[in-house]
């Protein structure tokens, strides 16, 4: 099962295939920004993601979109768009 290590938190997280980044995230007690409850449309939701395999995540559509308006970097992703298929690694600037 993949796991989401967030070492800021000394907390790692394993989750089932498939499983929704941000709901995982606040279903564990830590908090993710949102103002559109995870339709992918605030771009509030933004953590750093990095992957400890050489494997990466294609960014959905809207994901894409909120990637061009924000101007962010290769690291930063809406967390409510990212499908958990592998162990990764969450930063974030208020936790
Ligand atoms: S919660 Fe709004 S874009 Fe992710």
């Amino acid at each position: 099962m993949p796991v989401i290590k967030i070492p800021q938190l000394c907390k790692n997280i394993e989750v089932t295939d498939g499983t929704n980044l941000m709901a995982a995230l606040i279903e564990n007690e830590v908090p993710v920004a949102s103002s559109c409850d995870g339709d992918g449309v605030c771009g509030k939701c933004v953590i750093k993601v990095s992957f400890e395999s050489s494997e990466s995540l294609p960014r959905s559509p809207r994901e894409t979109v909120l990637q061009e308006k924000h101007s962010w970097n290769e690291f930063q992703r809406a967390s409510c768009q990212i499908v958990v298929h592998s162990n990764l690694i969450v930063q974030s600037s208020y936790w």
